[in-house]
């Protein structure tokens, strides 16, 4: 069995991987190679990326795409797309192309309010919580001053504080629900100092309250920290068009707009659909929010409790038809930032930047719940017409024939005579067998 080890992270990165070598992957003869492999050859590049996370060996690469004709609110945009899922910026890009003929997409930002919470512990009365609460709020505020000035002088900053009781649900337990502007940052950092301070305070002054010192009961705050869960930080984006601009060569605009509503229905009514229904939807967020840098965690814990709101976890996206007009559209809670955090210091993540044209976070909210839309549509049209899986294959015929380690003479085959034939793992095994006899 391996020893455990003390002080790694003071080790050289030599040292790790030779530990590393040593201690799991005696077994794997060029592992050391190919961690190195994926080393940038400009050495002040691989530093930025050692220095993103303790314990960097190497770099683990994600394709970085671009899904191009995005025509949103009459301007056209190219997505830089990140992800490792053969056929996302495909449906996205089709999906791009097939609404820029019909009008594009609409997006709008409802609210950008974010928020975070000070739980604390507190078996006194209630009353004199209410009390001091009251009396400590202008310190807390007060209290965070040095931390706000920048963000107040931009025109953010915090909104707001109220005391929440939950000892009803929770013995003793309360929290200060502090509300906040971040602008164009994601905001953790800010509002977690922020809360760090007001907890402080809260606990500080605690002390000298008559009221608590006659009982000699204080609060005790357990932690405090920003909330993922940002409902009052919303985006809608739409797409609307007449039934008869759905008519295609394979299918009648309106038979295939009632199909579309009706699997909208079920993902609003059954949670195994819309766990699956909403990944989709995620497939096209989340690329974006990787490509630009944000973080795809918050992002997801987020829109998921979202989609969970009314007690059951139903459909992000919704769809009607209104006499002979198809509309669909999303409403999702995105809290990310186009300053601070990884954008501005990877390299690529700039570059998603400037192919974006420098959106601010407001627009950046528009063009993520856009690429949710495009890629819902794009799989919800497929799963209704003709299923996911031809184009699903096509796109993955790559990885199979790579997996198969194909020449490129054998790939370009293969591409060929799959343009007519369904894909399947055996069915390009059986290919190259004939192919190499
Ligand atoms: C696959 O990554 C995503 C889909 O399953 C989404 C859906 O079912 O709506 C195709």
């Amino acid at each position: 069995m391996t020893q455990p080890i003390s002080g790694f992270s003071k080790k050289s990165k030599a040292e790790k991987i030779e530990w590393l070598a040593a201690n799991y992957l005696q077994n794997t003869p060029n592992a050391v190679e190919t961690l190195r492999k994926y080393w940038n050859e400009d050495a002040a590049v691989q530093q930025l990326h050692d220095d993103f996370i303790e314990n960097t060996l190497s770099n683990y690469y994600l394709p970085f795409g671009i899904a191009p004709n995005f025509l949103i609110n009459n301007s056209m945009y190219a997505l830089p797309m990140v992800t490792e899922e053969s056929s996302v910026v495909a449906a996205a890009s089709n999906a791009a192309k097939f609404w820029l003929e019909r009008g594009g997409f609409k997006a709008e930002v409802i609210s950008t309010e974010k928020n975070g919470q000070i739980h604390f512990n507190f078996f006194g009365s209630e009353k004199d919580m209410e009390a001091f609460f009251e009396e400590v709020k202008p310190k807390l505020i007060e209290s965070i001053q040095s931390i706000e000035k920048n963000m107040k002088a931009r025109g953010g900053g915090l909104l707001g504080l109220s005391l929440v009781d939950k000892s009803h649900i929770l013995d003793g337990y309360f929290y200060i629900h502090a509300t906040f502007e971040t602008l164009d940052a994601m905001g953790a950092n800010f509002i977690n100092s922020c809360l760090e301070q007001i907890a402080h305070t809260f606990e500080t002054e605690a002390k000298d309250f008559e009221l608590f010192q006659k009982k000699e009961t204080y609060p005790e705050v357990v932690m405090s920290i920003l909330s993922n869960y940002v409902p009052e930080c919303l985006v809608r984006a739409e797409v609307s068009c007449k039934l008869d601009e759905l008519t295609t060569k394979q299918y009648d605009g309106k038979q295939f707009a009632e199909k579309f509503v009706r699997a909208i229905e079920i993902a609003k009514t059954e949670t195994r659909r819309a766990v699956t229904h909403n990944k989709g939807i995620m497939n096209g967020v989340d690329a974006v929010v990787l490509a630009t840098g944000n973080d795809f965690r918050a992002v997801e814990a987020g829109v998921h409790a979202y989609a969970a709101r009314n007690s059951y976890y139903g459909s992000l996206t919704h769809a009607k038809i209104e006499a002979d007009s198809f509309t669909f559209w999303i409403e999702v809670p995105l809290a990310v930032g186009t300053v601070g955090g990884l954008t501005s210091l990877h390299p690529l993540t700039k570059l998603a930047f400037e192919i974006l044209q420098k959106p601010n976070a407001k627009e950046l909210m528009k063009i993520l719940a856009v690429a949710g839309l495009a890629q819902n549509f794009a799989a919800v049209r497929s799963l209704v017409t003709t299923g996911i899986q031809k184009g699903h294959m096509k796109m993955h015929l790559m990885n199979i024939l790579n997996q198969l380690q194909a020449s490129k003479e054998e790939k370009n085959e293969a591409v060929r005579y799959f343009t007519e034939q369904a894909v399947s793992h055996s069915a390009v095994v059986e290919f190259l067998e004939k192919t190499r006899k």
